[in-house]
């Protein structure tokens, strides 16, 4: 059993502290890779879209050492089960649960990196948007990078991340996740185009505005299978606009007077999405606007666009989503905000200004109370640097 003191402890002092038990003798590594949250350009990524996320202080951190023979040993201070398995035999089982995550990743490794002892210790919160899992494919990479025969460029390690979530975990994410989680940057925001997979950063003025992160504390369920579904919608929408001779490779290719033009040929669901899809590459790119212009409210009501249209047309969102959306748009120096990740539950983002904050948390907690019966937890976050070893 952990001791409430125990937990306070940073996460490296935990795997430090929990290293010799689980994996004996020998001086392991250290490495990390954050979480991120995406500001604005919601279900964009896999759409070949614009989006706007960033890494977070917080992630997860993993202590590896190599082995002598071809094993691999994977322990959470987290999360169940500990696995070993044979590191050329490695294959997605149910019952791995989170261990199937860098699994999928030393299998794209394949014979390049010897057997691994793998501690891993987080401190996001599991299941609420902020790329957990992602943090968790990042993270093993990197440090299996460290000891690979052919040390792979940061790129390569975010296509082998992904790569290892829809091949081998199963999810059809897009590249985003693992994109910030590698590529963050303290005090920036990324603007990566997910088409080109390249980026800007984009200053993010924390003297004007602050990010806090509320979570509901309703986690996601069942969410991979509606994640895929809307995957699939969106792909029907983009097959449907090619049978009526619009020359679409994806979503991205398509603007909103196209789409209103075969409005009445699209099934209502496709359209609804492509709807969601195409109007928020304009948001997105509106919103980059403002925020090189410092100009916060401008910045705000895109994130309030943004949330209706996840809502409405999307419907990712949830009414605990809703509710805390509301409570924010409630609250002193809000400047927007919208739900955040995947959606179906966990977090949303809040922009906020900075003199505000206190009280800002102060009426969010309670308006969303009053109508959740629920007390959410709000985290202010700082754009961050990307995966590291340490
Ligand atoms: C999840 C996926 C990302 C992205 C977001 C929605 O986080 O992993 O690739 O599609 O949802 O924007």
């Amino acid at each position: 059993m952990r001791s409430a003191a125990h937990t306070l402890l940073h996460p490296l002092d935990r795997l430090a502290a929990a290293w010799a038990e689980h994996f004996g003798l020998g001086a392991p590594r250290a490495f990390f890779a954050p979480g991120r949250v995406n500001l604005l350009g919601a279900h964009l990524d896999y759409n070949e879209g614009f989006v706007l996320p960033m890494a977070v202080d917080r992630g997860t951190y993993v202590l590896a050492a190599p082995r002598a023979d071809r094993r691999v040993r994977l322990h959470s201070l987290d999360r169940q089960p500990t696995v070993e398995a044979d590191l050329d035999r490695l294959v997605l089982e149910a019952s791995h649960g989170w261990a199937n995550y860098p699994k999928g990743v030393l299998a794209a490794f394949g014979r390049d990196v010897p057997g691994l002892d793998l501690l891993y210790c987080g401190d996001l919160p599991i299941g609420a948007g902020l790329s957990s899992s992602a943090s968790i494919l990042v993270a093993t990479a990197t440090a299996a990078n460290a000891f690979a025969a052919r040390e792979r460029s940061r790129i390569e390690l975010v296509h082998l991340c992904r790569g290892a979530e829809v091949n081998f975990v199963g999810v059809k994410c897009g590249i985003m996740d693992h994109y910030a989680s590698a590529f963050g940057r303290e005090g920036h925001v990324l603007h990566l185009d997910c088409r080109s997979i390249t980026h800007r950063e984009v200053p993010f003025d924390g003297s004007k505005a602050t990010i806090v992160v509320c979570d509901t504390t309703k986690r996601r369920e069942n969410s991979d299978g509606r994640f895929n579904d809307r995957v699939r919608e969106c792909g029907e929408a983009v097959a449907r606009l090619r049978e009526l001779g619009v020359p679409a490779g994806a979503l991205r290719d398509v603007d909103r007077a196209t789409l209103e033009r075969y409005r009445g040929r699209i099934p209502e669901i496709p359209y609804r999405r492509a709807l969601h899809v195409v109007s928020e590459i304009e948001r997105t790119i509106r919103g980059v606007q403002a925020l090189d212009a410092g100009d916060f409210e401008a910045f705000g009501a895109w994130l309030r666009d943004s949330h209706e249209s996840s809502r409405v047309h999307y419907e990712v969102s949830s009414r605990e989503l809703d509710a805390l959306v509301e409570a924010v748009h409630g609250a002193p120096g809000a400047y927007g905000a919208r739900l955040t990740g995947a959606g179906f539950g966990g977090c949303c983002v809040a922009v906020v200004r900075p003199d505000a904050v206190e009280a800002f948390r102060a009426v969010v907690a309670e308006k969303y109370e009053a109508a959740t019966g629920l007390q959410p937890r709000l985290h202010p976050f700082h754009p961050s640097r990307g995966a590291t070893a340490l």
